[in-house]
């Protein structure tokens, strides 16, 4: 059994530097068997619930996939299925979910709520995607950044946009890794207190360079990863128009692409809305590795799932 055995997955900030890499190693191991045609059946007879109160299609999908490829079972919990809050408390929902389930997979509206679910579990809960964070996005996005370049410490990852979830995992696993990495958007967007104590935490142990600027150019400068987000997402509809003033010139398109270091590439962790935060010419381009980062959700997930409920 690994140390992450039993584990929550709520932020990325919950794990040691030890248990990130042994993820990444047991991805590795994970992709290949898979690339060689081996199923090992490591998950058998253990079952994961799916708590979703947001839309998905990589999350949904990959996890029930994952659990499904390691000879477990995973059960789909869509929006408003549970008295998650509503008639039961939480605290009650999660004791009783730890009776029948071996592992929660949650998205959740709130990343609160998703504390509560894991205080009062007994059972291993994963975060899928909350308001604040979504880490094992970050993890599969880090774990891409791995495999294409070999070396995480050589590399400058430079994010522009909003400081979604995804951005704020990204800067707190950066940080806790030791990497190179700038956050560049305009300054109403910049990421909270919350996230940047974690990074300073992070910052003080590991060394790690981590910016945040208005400055386009400085960001894009020897960047060899160019990743963003949508600029706004559910619930920030009323938000769209003064979001795309705000964002418009921090959206990746090719001017932008020529500008970053030679070598580099474009990531994003979908759903993109095209000709917003990325132009079509991008995304479909030759600087982009979304599909190869979408599918190692996949991989990077089964290493989670088999380390916390193996
Ligand atoms: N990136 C991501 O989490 O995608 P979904 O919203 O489709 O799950």
């Amino acid at each position: 059994r690994s140390s992450l055995f039993g584990k929550d997955l709520l932020t990325c900030q919950d794990l040691s530097r030890d248990e990130i890499w042994l993820i990444f190693e047991t991805t590795k191991e994970m992709k290949h068997a898979y690339y060689r045609g081996e199923r090992p059946r490591l998950l058998e007879g253990k079952n994961l619930g799916m708590i979703f109160e947001e839309p998905s299609t990589r999350t949904r999908v990959s996890f029930e996939v994952a659990m499904s490829q390691l000879g477990g079972h995973a059960l789909y919990l869509r929006p408003g299925e549970l008295h998650l809050g509503v008639r039961e408390t939480i605290a009650d929902t999660a004791r009783v979910l730890s009776r029948y389930l071996d592992g929660i997979m949650a998205r959740l509206l709130k990343h609160e709520t998703l504390e509560e679910l894991a205080k009062h579990a007994t059972i291993p809960v994963i975060n899928g995607l909350t308001d604040w964070f979504h880490p094992v996005q970050a993890l599969t996005d880090v774990y891409t950044m791995l495999e294409k370049f070999g070396d995480l410490k050589k590399i400058k990852v430079a994010f522009f946009g909003d400081a979604t979830n995804v951005a704020n995992s990204l800067l707190v696993l950066t940080s806790r890794l030791g990497m190179n990495f700038t956050f560049c958007g305009p300054k109403k967007y910049w990421p909270k207190e919350r996230v940047m104590k974690m990074v300073e935490e992070n910052v003080a142990e590991t060394g790690a360079n981590i910016e945040i600027t208005e400055d386009i150019d400085k960001a894009i400068k020897d960047a060899n990863v160019v990743y963003t987000d949508l600029w706004w997402w559910v619930g920030q509809e009323h938000e769209a128009e003064e979001r795309k003033a705000a964002f418009q010139p921090y959206q990746v398109n090719s001017n932008l692409m020529k500008r970053a270091a030679k070598n580099a590439v474009f990531m994003h962790c979908l759903p993109a809305a095209r000709g917003m935060e990325v132009t079509d010419d991008v995304i479909d381009g030759p600087w982009s590795i979304v599909w190869d980062q979408a599918e190692n959700r996949l991989h990077v997930e089964k290493a989670i799932l088999v380390l916390l409920m193996g």
